[in-house]
């Protein structure tokens, strides 16, 4: 067989909203031996996973284990145990993850209203608060990190209209988890989504949920346990059961409850994964990682603008993990992103939508959230708008990056 090109796959800088490079950490812990799912080694990781878990999302909810598929499986499955035929659901939309709120919700039989605002832009939670009042839904289901615009979600006052109109929230961290404050208490949440290959450096393939016991409640009036399953005298409860068997809530939690009530076969590898990946997180302090997430954020900005390029969106709302740049016009941005990556080995997103072709995402996030890197992708832009004939006062950006850590290490020193 003649050898492949790509394999083993190259050495990469991933400086994209996600996927981005796993903590090493991540893959030793991913290369353990695999345990059996019932095996009592493994049942107190799962159990020491959840414990951790709770402790990122800052949360005491019984609830808070991972659903296996990416994030949007976890979406999915919060989505369709919440919803039942016919139940109405807002969505705020400003991007393209509000759309895939939606899209979801839609799937799952809700009578879905949306309010939509301008891309680059997040709302004012006060008008969020007058369409909970105006529609009365029994789901109102946001995004906190709008990926595909960069933008962050304020959350103040949105839980508390939520309990006031009866109203379940459910929020989508994925991109924000590990990387900027995530408060599913403070926030009045009942239900908040993360992911695993942004901000906690784990690759794709599991989403952490957490949920209160409001969901619970309602998810103990839909549960069906699998026929193969039941013993005699159980069956079904009396409302709509939940219409997807792998992203059944009802039957996940028994599986990761005490009930461990077999559901499908573990990602063994992945939960080894996310245990460390999440401990990593811990052990830096969530404090002193958001912290981190900042400072990078801030030298990373410093750099774009002394290269004379501007930031796309409303800066009040900006995510620090993500940083979008307005493409200058007349550039390829594609070109541009080829390059970085086939001289460089330095990856950089676009966008989606009516953003395609219009700015570019520049992730810090996790691991791969450090100086070295930001440095190397300022230096590589640079070099790749002066081949594209973009007139960059060359030099400026990585001083101006460097001003940023010489600073921050002086205010530490002193
Ligand atoms: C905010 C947000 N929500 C949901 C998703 C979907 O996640 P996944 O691709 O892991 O299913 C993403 C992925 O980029 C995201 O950024």
């Amino acid at each position: 067989m003649s050898a492949h090109p790509f394999w083993p796959p190259p050495p990469r800088t991933i400086m994209t909203p996600g996927p981005v490079e796993a903590d090493p950490r991540v893959l030793r812990a991913m290369s353990f031996p695999i345990l059996g799912q019932f095996d009592p080694a493994f049942t107190a990781i799962m159990n020491e996973t959840m414990e951790m878990l709770r402790r990122l999302f800052r949360t005491s909810n019984r609830q808070a284990y991972p659903v296996d598929g990416t994030s949007r499986a976890g979406l999915e499955a919060v989505l369709a145990g919440v919803i039942e035929p016919g139940d109405r659901v807002l969505v705020p939309i400003c991007g393209r993850f509000g759309h895939l709120l939606h899209e979801i919700a839609e799937r799952y039989g809700a009578e879905v209203t949306v309010i939509e605002r301008e891309w680059g832009t997040a709302f004012d939670p006060d008008e969020i608060v007058t369409a909970i009042r105006r529609c009365n839904p029994k789901v109102v289901a946001l995004v906190h990190g709008e990926t595909s615009t960069g933008r962050l979600q304020p959350m103040d006052g949105i839980g508390a209209a939520c309990r006031e109109y009866d109203a379940l929230l459910v929020v989508d961290a994925v991109a924000t988890i590990g990387g900027v404050p995530v408060n599913a208490d403070d926030w009045l949440a009942d239900a908040v989504v993360g992911g695993t290959q942004k901000c906690l450096s784990v690759p794709s393939g599991m989403a952490p949920i957490t949920y209160n016991a409001r969901v619970e409640r309602l998810l103990a009036g839909r549960k069906r346990i699998e026929r193969g399953l039941r013993a005699a005298g159980e069956g079904s409860s009396a409302r709509p059961f939940i219409r997807s068997n792998y992203l059944d809530l009802c039957q996940l939690q028994d599986y990761w409850g005490p009930e461990r009530l077999n559901h499908h076969t573990e990602m063994t590898a992945m939960l080894y994964g996310l245990r460390e990946g999440v401990r990593i997180a811990l052990e830096e302090g969530l404090e002193a990682r958001f912290k981190r997430h900042r400072l990078h954020e801030r030298a990373l900005v410093k750099g774009l603008s002394a290269m004379g390029l501007t930031l796309f969106g409303d800066p009040s709302c900006k995510m620090p993990v993500v940083t979008c740049v307005n493409i200058p016009d007349g550039v390829d941005g594609e070109s541009v992103r080829s390059m970085l990556l086939d001289a460089f080995g330095i990856e950089i997103a676009g966008s989606f939508g009516p953003l395609k072709g219009r700015i570019w995402r520049i992730g810090t996030m996790g691991y791969g959230c450090n100086m070295r890197n930001v440095l190397l992708t300022l230096g590589a832009l640079e070099a790749v708008l002066l081949r594209h004939g973009v007139r960059v006062p060359a030099g400026e950006a990585l001083q101006a990056a460097m001003d940023v850590y010489a600073e921050e290490k002086s205010a530490q020193a002193g």
